[in-house]
């Protein structure tokens, strides 16, 4: 055992790392050498630990299995061009982290308690990070109710995992996506906000729905006759109309997206306009029909950028003109990378910097 500042270190002594075929990752398959663990009990957050990746222990009367208390993060570290890692936007992620958990009554944690954990695990599995261009390793820092009982109630003991792999590119092609309207995402009051589990478990059955019709993904709306739009699948959505980059407002029921803000951040930085505003779906038909609606993409961590191809709404396919180098969601996605890399100056201050 090493011991740092407050965080043990149990190395692993199986490394994994040979097996990896950093040249053919797909997303979420492979888990680096170690993850970190702490729990809380008798009203605080223990110390974290460093273990080798690997199962943990559970009761079947675990309350997050029955009750839903759990929440999660996705981030990335990226490999520098000096050799050092950076992990991205950590305070943002933390910020929602820590509104997640609020909202899931799960109990606050410190900034850095969980800026401690990311960057000792980061460290110790930098071997990890890949440094192809489009490649980080995803890093899901996620807390669960983990008190034994099955009485319905704010569970007193929790516990925070971290755990990482490294992934490529989420998707492939651009995407054929429906506007959903039947089934709702989020309500106002809800728990939209929050990357709360229960908010996927929640969207897999119309989104399968959709699959089954052909789509790639659905585009939640707010449920309102006009049908405004609020999420992608998993990510949230923007649109180029007449040259505007617009795209829903943050509100309780769309979550704060990360990618969403740096995007929205460097769109006006490189002078486009960007305006955060309801969109309803018959504006978006009126687009297609005067072709001034250029473009539409999710933005999200796991998928940085994903371009939409093909919208069905109320069962009329309008297709986007062809996805091209040139797409402005495509100009802001390398200007997000070549910060993140570390090939132009990070001016907003979003790379923590990690030395392996
Ligand atoms: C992300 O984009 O990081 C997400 O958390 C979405 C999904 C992979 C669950």
């Amino acid at each position: 055992m090493i011991a740092t500042e407050t965080i043990s270190i149990q190395k692993t002594k199986n490394s994994r790392l040979s097996e990896v075929d950093f040249n053919n990752l797909s997303f979420g398959s492979i888990i680096s050498d170690h993850m970190l663990v702490s729990d809380y009990a008798n009203g605080e957050w223990g110390p974290s630990k460093i273990v080798p990746f690997g199962h943990i222990s559970i009761s079947p009367t675990m309350l997050a299995l029955h009750y839903g208390q759990v929440v999660f993060e996705g981030m990335k570290a990226f490999k520098l061009k000096d050799g050092n890692i950076s992990i991205f936007r950590v305070e943002k992620h933390y910020d929602r982290f820590c509104k997640s958990m609020e909202r899931m009554c799960i109990p606050h944690m410190s900034f850095e308690h969980f800026d401690e954990a990311l960057k000792a695990l980061v460290k110790l599995d930098a071997a990890w990070v890949p440094a192809n261009e489009g490649c980080s390793l995803y890093l899901r820092p996620f807390v669960f109710a983990s008190e034994e009982r099955f009485g319905v109630k704010v569970a007193d003991e929790y516990k925070f995992i971290i755990f990482g792999g490294p992934v490529g590119p989420y998707y492939s092609a651009p995407l054929k996506v429906k506007v959903e309207d039947r089934y709702i995402r989020a309500a106002h009051g809800g728990t939209g906000f929050a990357k709360c589990s229960g908010n996927y478990g929640g969207a897999f059955y119309p989104t399968s729905l959709a699959r089954k019709e052909g789509f790639d993904q659905v585009i939640w709306t707010d449920g309102s006759p006009e049908l405004n739009m609020e999420e992608s699948g998993t990510m949230n959505v923007m649109f180029l109309l007449n040259n505007i980059l617009v795209t829903p407002p943050i509100s309780d029921s769309i979550l704060d997206g990360v990618t969403r803000d740096s995007f929205i951040t460097l769109a006006k930085e490189m002078g486009y306009k960007v305006e955060e505003r309801k969109v309803s779906a018959k504006e978006l038909i009126a687009g297609f029909e005067n072709g001034t609606f250029k473009e539409a993409f999710g933005t999200g961590t796991a998928a940085v950028v994903a371009p939409i191809q093909t919208i069905s709404i109320k069962g009329t396919n309008y297709k986007l003109p062809e996805v091209k180098d040139d797409n402005v969601s495509l100009k802001i996605k390398q200007r997000l990378l070549e910060i993140r890399m570390g090939l132009k100056p990070d001016t907003n201050k979003w790379n923590t910097i990690v030395k392996p």
